[in-house]
């Protein structure tokens, strides 16, 4: 985890602290090289290797040949406009770009070097490794309980009742929901508040005991109290998962990874520690990005 806190830093400051500012009048024509990343994209033990990454929504690239590590235990932040492709490759982590039909995903995708789109692999499997918390909350219309044991249930995770509610009570202690949901886990998930529903989604993630967390602007409808609740909660899952955060919040970004990647137009232009993004990327288009002068 990084500690430099860049939450108070307002743009103008970490524009200040940049070595070498770059001014060009339209960024975004600065030139981007196809599968050249800049800063430090791969890492020493990787959970995810993922190479040449093209991905396709008809004829239209949405994914120009991207190369990443992804470390184990790490937190990485994807960053960049909207549009760039942050969710697309997000989603091509547990091949959840197959429910889209005109979604084609190309090159090499590997997690523990284990092909990820071999066609033989247990889709079902691999998303309970690698698990997904949505922008919006999405309890289903059951109750507390029962949305932490849906997971375990269908993976046939406890064979006794005792089990299973061991499972529901260890993932809502996790979630930091426990305490509040404890006497009413019968009570249905859509009447709690929007900040305790995306705990439970969470909650819900953590229960089939996945390897890897993936989490699409998990904080976008929360207010700033259940956000930090939420950024706690990744640091305390960081001892024992990978977590991909996509967020268009930079001090988001900055609070809770280690390693931020910038993504533009589909092309992946830099990745580097946290720290150095916010204060000296190595990229004019992240500089721009960061000091806000598109996004
Ligand atoms: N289901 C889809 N069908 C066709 N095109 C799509 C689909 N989903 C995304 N795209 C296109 O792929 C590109 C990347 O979209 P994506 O949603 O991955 O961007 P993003 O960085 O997550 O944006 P945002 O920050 O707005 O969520 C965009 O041009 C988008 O229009
Ligand atoms: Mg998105």
């Amino acid at each position: 985890m990084n500690s430099m806190n860049t939450a108070a830093m307002p743009a103008q400051n970490v524009s200040e602290k940049v070595a070498k500012p770059v001014i060009d009048e339209k960024p975004e024509t600065a030139v981007i090289t196809e599968g050249s990343t800049v800063g430090q994209p791969f890492a020493d033990d990787p959970k995810f290797k993922l190479r040449n990454v093209e991905v396709f929504y008809g004829e239209n690239p949405a994914i120009k040949n991207i190369s990443l590590d992804i470390g184990r235990n790490e937190v990485i932040a994807f960053i960049g406009p909207s549009g760039c492709g942050k969710s697309t490759f997000l989603r091509c982590l547990n091949r959840m770009n197959d429910s889209i039909d005109i979604c084609r995903v190309k090159g090499s995708l590997m997690l523990d070097d284990q092909d990820i789109y071999d066609p033989k692999r247990d889709v079902v499997e691999l998303r309970a490794r690698v698990g997904m918390v949505f922008q919006k909350p999405n309890p289903f219309p059951k109750s507390i309980y029962d949305n932490v044991a849906y997971g375990p249930r269908i993976h046939g995770l406890a064979n006794r009742k005792s089990d299973l509610d061991d499972i529901v009570e260890n993932s809502l202690r996790k979630a930091g929901l426990w305490d509040e949901v404890k006497d009413r886990l019968d009570a249905t998930a859509t009447g709690m508040s929007g900040g305790q529903q995306q705990r439970l989604c969470i909650a819900r993630a953590i229960a089939v005991s996945p390897e890897v967390i993936l989490m699409d602007e998990p904080c976008s409808a929360l207010d700033p109290i259940a956000t930090a609740k939420v950024e706690e909660l990744i640091a305390e899952m960081s001892e024992s998962y990978t977590i991909v955060i996509v967020t268009h919040s930079m001090q988001q970004a900055a609070r809770v990874s280690d390693r931020t990647a910038y993504f533009h137009l589909g092309h992946l232009v830099e990745v580097n520690d946290t720290d150095k993004v916010f204060t000296a990327p190595d990229h004019q288009l992240t500089e721009s990005y960061i000091t806000g002068r598109f996004g």
